[in-house]
């Protein structure tokens, strides 16, 4: 029996048990056998879901970057460990091997340092999807430094939000990104997020578009130069295994973005582990995750998880529709990618282009197919089956969080038969809850509920960067010893999971989370709004659209409601960026209140999918006449 890489159902069930029965053992041959290590652990884990604490392999000394990159260099140092493709089809590909990305990570550590950047100081990465990213996040990782990527659609008002929140001293960015036709000038962005972020005393800036940009003296430097006068040796810094790794921002709820906090080892070991079962990559493949680095599924699944296994991971740049829809099968054909990892979005905007774009491509090197971010429907899993793995490529639903670190539940490819919409179940050390209103935990099959974690894995987040009540209040509060999803999910009659969607205020649209809260604050910054409620309607592509309920002061009578929609909007984009804007906005003379003062947003989200005909219990409604008014008005 190998617990590293399974092979056989019979082999899921052995190594899960093992998981459960002796977490310690189980998880420390995993470690120790596929892992290097400065200095032995001296404790497997030790956790308190009640503080809430969780430690892994503590007492041990590492290094990440040792484990994604020196320790292959002498079996597979000619072996490609990034293909980096260009949004322009024309541009050339650029193939980098591991010995030449141990150097670049090495002399970028290099230029950190001499930049006086040091072991647990914050760098923001403000990048498009270049090599230059992939190597400033392994770069901060080489000296201890904590990176705090943000996704490079983000407004600059999130970007400075973001920089203030883990007091960033600097900021890597390019001149400019290209994503199909369009180029964005990045450092613009930047410089204005700087304004209200002074702490940054330094922004290394990489050439990528050749737009014209403004360089601070002082502040602004061009990398380039930079690398090219550092040394190209750097030995790596040596980190306790509960020493973060980096910050990642995930939208809560309410308030400020949440910056998930993950620390090495334990980070370390579910990345390396879970990229081997998911994806049964095996030594030639050739891998290809779709998302961003800016985003979770990037960082362990284009970054740490592949590289950590000796893979090839792909690093595509532009988007599914430039040149043509036929974008990602191209890609596929060209590289003759084994596994292909997108989400459920992209799937369903593909399946709506000509069946040409599909049919054109040599697909036949596809072994397994992955899906991530939400839920995939019915439809789009077909699709998917039929037209890309033509029937014979398992499709692994995948279900996780940027909490969550890795995957935590998901088919195992030729091991696990798969149901469409089911991302059927938990992997090895996982151990999930469903849980009832009364926040009783329901056994046996055939249940749904809130779904939960009840026991610690290597990667969970231990902490919201400078908040740990929040993390206590929004994790561990719900369900008193567990960790809550904020996911709701059943059990169906063998076992399997299906995730039903957010039983909270987050909003996911083409696989973004996005919370109402910040939303609905930016709109009612607007000088001429009362008062807002953003819910999700149902989108063929997107998976959700936002839809906005919004109150006008006497002072907008007269305006143009177009004219105000077009402005809401832009402000929505300018606060937190494009993907939030709303797809609908109806203007109302009042929202659904309890008498206690709350929105009813089930009755918001029921109009929004022009659901009315049950509006389900509304004894506590304060103003059951704006609900009539609402739904005249939608119709
Ligand atoms: C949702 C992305 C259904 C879920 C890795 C979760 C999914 C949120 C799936 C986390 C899936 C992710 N099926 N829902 N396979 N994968 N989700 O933090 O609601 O960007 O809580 O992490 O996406 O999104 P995040």
């Amino acid at each position: 029996m190998s617990n590293y890489h399974i092979k056989s159902l019979e082999e899921y069930f052995q190594v899960y048990r093992k998981s459960v029965n002796d977490p310690e053992l189980f998880w420390s041959e995993i470690a120790e056998e596929h892992f290097t290590w400065r200095k032995h652990w001296n404790n497997v884990f030790s956790w308190d879901f009640s503080i809430p604490e969780v430690k892994w392999f503590e007492g041990a000394e590492l290094n990440i970057t040792e484990n994604c990159l020196d320790r292959h260099l002498h079996i597979r140092g000619e072996k490609t460990a990034i293909i980096f493709e260009p949004n322009d089809p024309e541009e050339e590909t650029e193939y980098i091997t591991y010995n030449q990305l141990h150097k670049r990570v090495c002399t970028f550590a290099n230029v950190l340092k001499d930049e006086g950047v040091k072991k647990g100081d914050r760098v923001c990465i403000y990048l498009p999807m270049i090599p230059e990213l992939a190597i400033a996040v392994l770069a901060c990782a080489r000296i201890g430094a904590i990176h705090s990527v943000v996704f490079a659609g983000f407004s600059s008002t999130a970007l400075s939000t973001r920089i203030n929140d883990c007091d960033a001293k600097m900021v890597i960015t390019s001149d400019g990104s290209f994503r199909g036709k369009k180029i964005t000038n990045l450092k613009g962005i930047v410089d204005d997020a700087l304004k209200e972020s002074p702490g940054v005393k330094t922004v290394l800036v990489a050439k990528r578009t050749n737009n014209k940009i403004k360089m601070k003296k002082k502040r602004d430097k061009w990398l380039q130069p930079l690398l090219d006068s550092a040394y190209t040796d750097c030995s790596s810094e040596v980190m306790d295994a509960e020493d973060p790794l980096f910050i990642l921002y995930t939208s809560g709820s309410t308030g400020k973005p949440k910056g998930m906090m993950h620390t090495t080892a334990g980070y370390m070991v579910y990345a390396g582990y879970t990229f081997k079962n998911v994806f049964n990559y095996t030594e030639n493949d050739v891998y290809w995750c779709t998302a961003d680095i800016g985003w979770i599924t990037g960082h362990t699944y284009i970054v740490y998880g592949p590289l950590l296994n000796g893979a090839t991971t792909v690093m595509f740049e532009g988007v599914p529709s430039y040149p043509d829809y036929g974008r990602f099968w191209q890609i596929i054909e060209e590289h003759k990618v084994n596994q292909f990892y997108t989400a459920p979005t992209a799937i369903r905007a593909l399946a709506k282009e000509d069946l040409e774009y599909t049919a054109k491509y040599d697909l036949s090197s596809l072994k397994v197919l992955g899906s991530v971010g939400e839920p995939i429907n019915e439809e789009a899993w077909h699709w998917y089956n039929e037209n890309i793995g033509k029937k014979k490529s398992p499709i692994v639903d995948t279900w996780w969080q940027t909490e969550t670190g890795g995957i935590l539940i998901s088919p195992i490819p030729y091991v696990t038969p798969t149901t469409p919409t089911f991302a059927t179940l938990p992997l090895p050390g996982i151990q999930p809850a469903l849980m009832d209103s009364e926040g009783k935990e329901l056994k046996g099959n055939q249940v749904e509920g809130n779904l939960c974690v009840k026991f610690p894995w290597p990667a969970i987040a231990r902490t919201i960067w400078g908040n740990h009540d929040r993390y206590r209040d929004t994790y561990f509060s719900a369900y008193p010893g567990m960790y809550f999803t904020g996911d709701g999910a059943m059990r169906d009659e063998v076992g399997y999971y299906r995730i039903t969607g957010r039983v909270d205020d987050v909003i996911i649209v083409s696989g973004h989370n996005l919370g109402t809260a910040p939303i609905e604050d930016a709109i009612n910054e607007h000088m001429e709004v009362a008062e807002s409620a953003i819910v999700g309607a149902t989108h063929e592509i997107k998976g959700n659209s936002l839809y906005g309920f919004i109150t006008l002061k006497p002072s907008a009578n007269g305006k143009d409601r177009d004219e105000l929609r077009l402005e809401i909007n832009r402000m929505i984009s300018e606060r937190i960026g494009p993907i939030a804007k709303l797809d609908k906005i109806q203007f109302t003379e009042g929202l659904p209140k309890t008498r206690s003062g709350k929105i009813m947003r089930r009755i918001l989200r029921k109009v929004a999918n022009k659901d009315t005909n049950d509006l389900g219990d509304t004894s506590t409604l304060l103003n059951p006449e704006v609900v009539k008014n609402i739904i005249n008005e939608a119709l």
